[in-house]
């Protein structure tokens, strides 16, 4: 019999992974659900990225690439991080890698046993287990529906120990698309100074985004050396299975992050990166027609939640995610439960990103209008009966 590490069997398995492939039994089954429970864009890639791998491939680039991503690649990172968001970097700044295992690398190379990271709560789901892999503790600090979804300085303040290491930010965030302001980043980044903390700095809802404007804490005073920015392809640019982003860092930092990449992965896929290079680039129209059709979605699904009487949604700002609260006398799990047997609706489980996250569901709208009308129209229906 197998004994397994206390590391993996301290955490759970990804809840919004394993509601995706129960969605997908389902179907396979033949029952037709309404998912509004992916973390992914319902549109192509665009075709010009695809034409762009596909002539990778044809030119052989079907080889290991450098560790930290290929020369082109990292340049247009670079470029992009200055002029989008003014942070200072070169492409020696910049390590390729998919999204969620640049976070992975910052959390191997930054944390350890005894170690504290301070996480959003609600946050997204695979923080916390990141921290736990990594030997450190997570710390949540209550981001709800009262400050906004947004980590005030007080409230992190308030959770710093001399163990804190790691503070990790999510704008615009998933599970409730709130943006954090400029005043309350520069806040949290004066925190970040006065206690000597690292930033990790998620940034891949980045460009969907509708009020509001996005900061980087990486570009404000002093900040570049102390943190660690994540983005990535997935959902600018509808490429969720192509498994590519990018962190900016540091170069200290970005070296350690590099060898436990080198360890791991060694590289991100070779012609992947060229049609990374193409989506940072080439014409940015798609993207723009997708968050257009987005925020019609955004205010669609606002008003549709309005009609229940026992629902009460904060407004994101960006993001494709409503985050309602519900006033039901059962628990997140159990109402998310019933919507899916009773109603084959998918939502995910607001407790499944923190305590705070409780008495929430997470919609996503990266489904079409009529789907967005029909789920949330069940939604109602259910909750009436309750
Ligand atoms: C907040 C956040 N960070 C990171 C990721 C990971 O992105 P990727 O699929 O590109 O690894 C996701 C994906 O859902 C996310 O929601």
């Amino acid at each position: 019999m197998a004994r397994f590490a206390t590391r993996v069997t301290s955490i759970e398995s990804s809840p919004t992974v394993r509601l995706g492939n129960l969605v997908a039994e389902m179907r396979a089954r033949g029952e037709e659900v309404l998912s509004l429970s992916v973390g992914e864009p319902d549109f192509p890639t665009p075709a010009h990225i695809v034409q762009a791998a596909k002539e990778a491939l044809d030119a052989g680039l079907t080889k290991y690439t450098p560790s930290l991503g290929i020369r082109e690649l990292r340049e247009a990172v670079a470029r992009k991080s200055k002029e989008e968001n003014g942070i200072p970097a070169t492409a020696d700044d910049v390590l390729v890698s998919p999204t969620k295992h640049t976070l992975y690398l910052a959390c191997m190379a930054l944390l350890e046993s005894g170690d504290e990271a301070i996480l959003p709560d609600p946050g997204w789901v695979s923080y916390e287990p990141m921290v736990r892999l990594a030997g450190a503790t997570p710390v949540a600090v209550r981001a709800a529906d009262d400050e906004g979804f947004v980590p005030t300085p007080d409230a992190v303040a308030e959770a710093i120990t001399p163990k804190t290491k790691v503070l990790v930010l999510n704008s615009p965030s998933n599970p409730a698309g709130s943006v954090i302001p400029r005043r309350t980043m520069e806040g949290l980044a004066d925190l970040a100074r006065d206690h000597d903390l690292v930033v990790v700095s998620d940034e891949i809802y980045e460009r969907i985004l509708y009020d509001g404007e996005h900061v980087s804490p990486a570009a404000l005073d002093g900040m570049f050396d102390r943190t660690v920015t994540v983005n990535g392809f997935s959902k600018t640019y509808s490429m969720t299975g192509w498994r590519l982003g990018w962190a900016v860092a540091p170069k200290p930092i970005l070296r350690e992050m590099g060898k436990v990449q080198e360890h791991t992965v060694t590289c991100a896929t070779s012609f992947a990166q060229k049609a990374g290079v193409a989506a940072l680039q080439g014409p940015q129209e798609p993207v723009e027609a997708m968050v257009r059709e987005f925020r019609a979605r955004r205010d669609l699904i606002c008003a549709e939640l309005s009609k229940i009487d026992r629902a009460d949604c904060f407004r994101p700002g960006g993001a494709f995610y409503a985050f309602p609260r519900l006033d039901v006398p059962t628990d997140s799990a159990t109402l998310s439960e019933r919507l899916l047997k009773e109603a084959k609706v998918a939502v995910t489980p607001g407790r499944a990103f923190g305590a705070a996250g409780e008495g929430h569901l997470r919609l996503s709208y990266a489904a079409s209008r009529e789907t967005i009308v029909e789920a949330v129209r069940r939604l109602g229906e259910l909750v009436a009966g309750m």
